[in-house]
């Protein structure tokens, strides 16, 4: 559904990613796993045409992403959930919803199913998004992100810094999206949190990625996680901590 070969992408002459490849299966929920500083930030943002790669290329199904804007990115119905939410704190929760939109112009009715999906909102359209709390400002990221009626969501730490029913519920809007058939890369520290909703993990390390093994493969080892993402690192709720 989503092909990326070997894609080298930069920060002015600052390479971070080597040669990463990645094959994403329609329908599935694929984590990105690794270190501060390893690239899964700017996988995404590479995805997205933020920081479009120098050479490789990105394919979701025939179209060519790396040789799209970034806005017709958008527009072929992938969403986003940057890291840190990344919302216009004066602009009103409706206004920000709109932005999500501008690719596409979608009907009223996909803001209605944003807006069921997180009631919280629909009591909030003209509050500025700057004063929400931050599980709101979660929320409205994700409706954002669902305007464009996405087939491909990308999400990045979505749970950072929020308490265990916010990350139930997103948890919830992503399983809820699998059986609507959207396919999903979240990118999350909490390996714990991974394992529910995943079912493939990748592993990025110095901006490529060197190994995905099913999430049910991870479930019995720590091995992979304490080489990929480190002893400082949550262990597994029911396996024994990292020695
Ligand atoms: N705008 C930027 N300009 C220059 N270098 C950058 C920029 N953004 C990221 N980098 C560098 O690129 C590398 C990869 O960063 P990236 O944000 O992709 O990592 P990450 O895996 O998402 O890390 P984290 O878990 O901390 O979010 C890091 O060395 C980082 O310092
Ligand atoms: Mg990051």
């Amino acid at each position: 559904m989503l092909l990326i070969n070997r894609i080298n992408s930069f920060y002015d002459d600052v390479q971070v990613l080597r040669d990463l490849s990645l094959d994403v299966h329609e329908g599935e929920v694929l984590c990105l796993l690794g270190r501060n500083g390893a690239g899964k930030t700017t996988t995404l943002k590479s995805i997205m045409g933020i920081v479009p790669p120098r050479s490789g290329e990105i394919m979701l199904d025939d179209t060519a992403l790396h040789l799209l804007p970034p806005h017709e990115i958008a527009g072929q119905r992938v969403g986003y959930v940057p890291q840190g939410r990344r919302l216009f704190p004066q602009l009103t929760v409706a206004e920000n919803l709109k932005i999500g939109d501008y690719a596409r112009h979608t009907a009223d009715s996909q803001r209605e199913r944003v807006l069921s999906l997180f009631p919280v909102l629909k009591a909030r359209l003209k509050q500025k998004a700057g004063t929400l709390s931050g599980g709101e400002q979660q929320m409205l990221a994700t409706g954002r992100a669902l305007s464009v009626d996405p087939v491909l969501l990308l999400m990045d730490e979505p749970t950072e810094g929020l308490q265990p029913s916010m990350i139930q519920l997103i948890r919830d809007v992503i399983i809820g999206l699998k059986k609507e058939g959207v396919t999903t890369i979240v990118v999350e520290q909490r390996v714990d949190a991974v394992l529910q909703i995943a079912d493939r993990v990748a592993f990025v390390e110095n901006g490529t990625v060197p190994m995905v093994v099913n999430a049910s493969e991870l479930a019995d080892s720590d091995a992979l996680i304490n080489r990929y993402v480190g002893v400082s690192h949550q262990p597994l709720a029911h396996g024994d901590p990292p020695s």
